[in-house]
């Protein structure tokens, strides 16, 4: 799940967030899900409620985890730091960019302080050790062989989540 302006990734600041275009890590993260037997949602938003929004659905559709990057929110946001707070489903932060090496201001994330923890300073990396995380602390039995975009009644993606397909 990606917050605001990660929807201009590639040409946004690229010697800070990398020359990848937010659809190109997005099919990355698919690709590296289907190698790993799980099905990946993506999703991004400029808006504090719609982000809120997805993290209260992906916990009633029973994603196993949220991987979350929310972008400047991170800084600022109690809301969705409370929203965080207000589910089950783990979440594993992650930023492109070292937030600890940009100064204060970007140095403290209310999210991250609500997330199972934080994986930063990595660029498009981050986003599949988040997900990496995210399969060893759900520890979802892993199953061989199974396409879960092939299954039948899956669900379209539509948002960030890490998600074991159910049998
Ligand atoms: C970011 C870091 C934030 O400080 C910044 O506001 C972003 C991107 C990152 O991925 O490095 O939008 O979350």
């Amino acid at each position: 799940m990606h917050g605001p302006s990660l929807n201009l990734l590639g040409t946004r600041e690229p010697a800070i967030y990398g020359t990848k275009t937010l659809a190109q890590i997005d099919a990355m993260l698919v690709a590296y899900g289907r190698e790993r037997g799980v099905e990946i949602v993506t999703y991004q938003s400029n808006h504090e409620g719609d982000l809120i929004d997805r993290i209260h659905a992906a916990a009633a559709e029973k994603c196993h985890a949220i991987v979350l990057n929310p972008g400047a929110y991170s800084h600022t946001s109690m809301a969705i730091a409370d929203a965080i707070r207000s589910v089950a489903t783990p979440v594993v932060e992650v930023h492109l960019s070292n937030i600890f090496a940009r100064g204060p201001e970007r140095a403290r994330s209310l999210t991250a302080a609500e997330s199972r923890g934080l994986v930063s300073g990595f660029g498009h990396e981050s986003y599949l050790l988040g997900i990496e995380a995210a399969l060893r602390i759900t520890r979802v039995p892993k199953r061989r062989g199974e396409n879960p975009s092939r299954r039948r009644g899956a669900k379209k993606p539509s948002s960030a989540l890490a998600r074991r397909p159910r049998s």
